[in-house]
């Protein structure tokens, strides 16, 4: 792998998602260069020709082609519902330089007919709402070996963030809305959280990026390991969070 710099990012998004001539990276592709810098060097060791990277939430599957492109030939599969952003995706695939097997598929991550079986990798960078936890499920049902989720917005979709409001109007908390949706977030992170290591993965949660580049700069760096006790204990954990909406 050649060295990845910002520059080498950058050049390589131009080429593959901008190409017009004469035309430059606009603010959001250098935020998303700056994203990808970040994340590329963590999905290194995971990708080689014949394993399996498995893009979810994909928009135009900037990470999975980029990986293709930077890293490693693999085997990409790109699940994206957007009509328009399948069509991206495949004209990105069509520039690029190292071309192997891509296969995109117009779906929604909640069809585990979408899915391969046992992926190496799964990256969703900012899936959005209640896409982080469709793939959460998929990923474990499929038995992913490895997940990087990069959870996004949060709205009313996410199954947990009624019970998380109703669990903060209970605590004994201030009336201030910031404050309560910094704690309902909280909860629906644990939640999440839980989720995956009750389905046997080793979890960290960590800033990939400054919170500068995006608000949502948190990735669960997920392994599966299926520890029988960290498993019972996360199910034990999960059931009573679930149970604090009352
Ligand atoms: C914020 S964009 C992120 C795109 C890309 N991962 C990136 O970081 O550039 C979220 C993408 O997820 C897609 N999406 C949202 N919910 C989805 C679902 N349930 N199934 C498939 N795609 C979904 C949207 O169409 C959108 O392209």
């Amino acid at each position: 792998m050649a060295a990845l710099t910002l520059h080498s990012v950058e050049a390589t998004l131009q080429r593959l998602f901008i190409r017009a001539e004469g035309t430059t990276l606009r603010a959001e592709d250098r935020k998303k260069a700056r994203e990808l810098h970040a994340l590329l060097p963590e999905m290194a060791p995971h990708l080689a020709p014949g394993r399996v990277l498995v893009d979810a939430a994909a928009g135009r599957a900037s990470v999975g082609l980029m990986a293709q492109e930077l890293l490693s030939p693999c085997d990409l599969v790109v699940i994206e519902r957007a009509a328009d952003r399948v069509r991206a995706c495949r004209e990105a695939a069509a520039q690029r330089a190292n071309p192997s097997p891509v296969d995109v598929r117009e779906a929604d991550v909640a069809d585990l007919a979408a899915w391969p079986e046992a992926p190496d990798l799964v990256v969703a960078l900012h899936a959005c709402g209640p896409a982080s936890d469709h793939v959460i499920d998929a990923a474990a049902a499929r038995r992913a070996r490895r997940l990087l989720l990069i959870p996004c917005c949060v709205g009313a979709g996410v199954a947990f963030a009624a019970t998380a409001r109703a669990a903060v109007a209970r605590w004994p908390v201030p009336r201030q809305s910031a404050v309560r949706l910094r704690l309902e977030h909280g909860l629906i992170d644990a939640w999440r959280t839980l989720r995956l290591e009750a389905a046997g993965y080793e979890v960290t949660v960590a800033p990939f990026v400054a919170p500068t580049v995006t608000p949502y700069n948190l990735v669960w760096r997920c392994r599966r390991v299926g520890q029988p006790d960290v498993m019972a204990r996360a199910a034990a954990q999960l059931r009573e969070i679930m149970s604090l909406g009352g």
